[in-house]
């Protein structure tokens, strides 16, 4: 698939959204937080919200679920409007089931892991997976400062994920911006979500064509 570009409107003024969408027309995603105040100690918004955002943009949306029981809560994104839909494996009674859900459902089905969630254990659950989240900060909040602590799991999970075979993405969210994607792009992640970076530049839209030079060039 290539390098793709999905801003979170976590920093974005909640009070606008439509139109802080609209300023990112050449993004890929629009990357969506759900918090629920449990699971990190941030809360965002849910499924209603979701489905007003997903009217109101024909860019596709990328849940990014943060929550305590995504079992029991990730269908409702998909109906939703969400194409993607992502949960904590931290979080999840029985990812196998919860991916296969969000998959009949018609949405892609995308699983993350918190900095310090070992990728190995869940090798065999590739196949049922259109993407993995490694997140380069805690979950919680935007605007942290990059760990570089994960960039050799990144190098791992795109091993894993050449030798499974497929197209499966790799992304990577917290504290991407123009100094940190490159060393993102070169250890394989191919999807950057990007909040304050996008969202506290002048014109967000050329930031994310900024970000999308450099790890095309880093990826090589
Ligand atoms: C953090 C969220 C991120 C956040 C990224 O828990 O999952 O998506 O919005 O923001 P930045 O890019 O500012 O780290
Ligand atoms: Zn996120």
């Amino acid at each position: 698939m290539g390098i793709q570009i999905t801003p979170s409107i976590l920093n974005a003024d909640f009070a606008h959204l439509g139109d802080e969408v609209a300023r990112i027309p050449s993004a890929d995603w629009v990357h969506v937080d759900i918090m629920d105040n449990h699971f990190v100690p941030n809360l965002t918004f849910g499924p209603t919200m979701v489905e007003a955002l997903a009217k109101a943009t024909d860019l596709p949306l990328d849940a990014h679920l943060m929550i305590e029981n995504p079992d029991r809560e990730a269908a409702a994104y998909v109906e939703a409007g969400c194409r993607s839909v992502t949960f904590h494996v931290e979080a999840s009674a029985a990812p196998v089931r919860l991916a296969r859900e969000i998959r009949s459902l018609g949405a892609r089905a995308s699983m993350a892991l918190k900095p310090a969630t070992p990728i190995e254990p869940y090798a065999d659950m590739l196949g049922e997976l259109d993407m993995v989240l490694l997140m380069t900060v805690e979950p919680g909040f935007g605007g942290q400062k990059f760990l570089d602590l994960v960039l050799p799991k990144i190098r791992r999970t795109r091993e894993l994920i050449s030798r499974h075979g497929g197209d499966i993405w790799l992304q990577v969210d917290g504290g991407v911006s123009s100094e940190t994607i490159e060393r993102c792009a070169e250890a394989g992640a191919d999807v950057f979500v990007a909040g304050s970076a996008v969202y506290t530049a002048d014109d967000p839209d050329a930031m994310v064509g900024r970000l999308r030079d450099l790890a095309e060039e880093a990826a090589g």
